[in-house]
């Protein structure tokens, strides 16, 4: 890509080309999918992958502002998107409103992201006819795990139909895509088929029309657990033991620094 897309030209490759998108919390990370990703997210997955949290329930403004600042910075290419942290949106409309215009103005993020179906739709009809386009996310949203009761797989059996309820209501809200996180491929596929806009999978088969994964899980990079829909495409977290073993290992026997590493009295070198 030699432009960044716009939400427009997301919800366009609807049937199309499968959307790439992947997680970025920091700008080095963002160079690396600038261009390669059609939109990047900043996930509040940022609170367990970087931060050390237990849940997304305890992420801020202030962690999500920050990080999308960063990530921004590493992006011309690809569209960025920033979640909508717990407690910054579900109140009502205009408490939406109100943090995802600082999101967006602080970050320069093309899009807001907030977790919730039918329940969101008013608030996504709310904030897209006030020029914030929202990208929805249903199924298993981790900012309710405490009312969905863990981290299960999401409308199997007769909760289906109140998934299929839920795309449909954010798509008819105006959302310019929706995330289907972990659910069965039957219905990821019913309902990529039956609402107008992308659906992104995450846990939701190649039937999507685009896929996400958060970064550090396809890089190994965090690896306190690993969900089933996660592909390890490298092992930076290895790769990193390594090496700070060897460092540890040199700086013991003196072998770092080397000679090429050190500064004499009298050379112009600097
Ligand atoms: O926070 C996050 O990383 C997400 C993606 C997994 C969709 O919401
Ligand atoms: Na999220």
């Amino acid at each position: 890509r030699k432009t960044a897309p716009m939400p427009m030209d997301i919800l366009g490759q609807k049937g199309g080309t499968p959307i790439v998108s992947l997680t970025a919390y920091t700008t080095p990370m963002a160079e690396v999918m600038d261009g390669v990703c059609d939109f990047v997210l900043v996930g509040d997955s940022v609170g367990m992958v970087l931060h050390g949290l237990a849940s997304t329930l305890d992420v801020t403004m202030e962690m999500m502002i920050l990080h999308g600042q960063a990530v921004r910075r590493g992006l011309s290419r690809s569209m960025l998107v920033v979640d909508m942290p717990f407690s910054s949106y579900e109140q009502s409309p205009e408490q939406a409103f109100a943090n995802a215009a600082i999101l967006m103005r602080e970050t320069g993020a093309g899009a807001v992201k907030l977790e919730g179906g039918q329940v969101m739709a008013e608030t996504i009809a709310f904030l897209t006819q006030r020029g914030i386009p929202v990208m929805a996310h249903i199924g298993l949203t981790p900012q309710s795990i405490h009312t969905l009761g863990g981290y299960k797989v999401q409308g199997r059996g007769d909760t289906g139909d109140q998934l299929m309820a839920d795309a449909k209501a954010v798509a008819e809200a105006g959302a310019f895509a929706v995330v289907l996180e972990k659910v069965p491929e039957s219905l990821a596929d019913q309902i990529t088929r039956d609402v107008p806009i992308p659906t992104i999978g995450i846990g939701a088969s190649a039937k999507c029309d685009g896929q996400i994964l958060v970064v550090d899980d396809m890089l190994g990079l965090f690896t306190a657990f690993k969900a089933k829909f996660v592909k390890r495409y490298a092992y930076l977290g290895d790769e990193a033991k390594v090496a700070v073993l060897a460092y540890a290992d040199e700086v013991k026997a003196r072998a770092f620094p080397g000679p090429e590493h050190v500064f004499a009295d009298q050379v112009s070198e600097t």
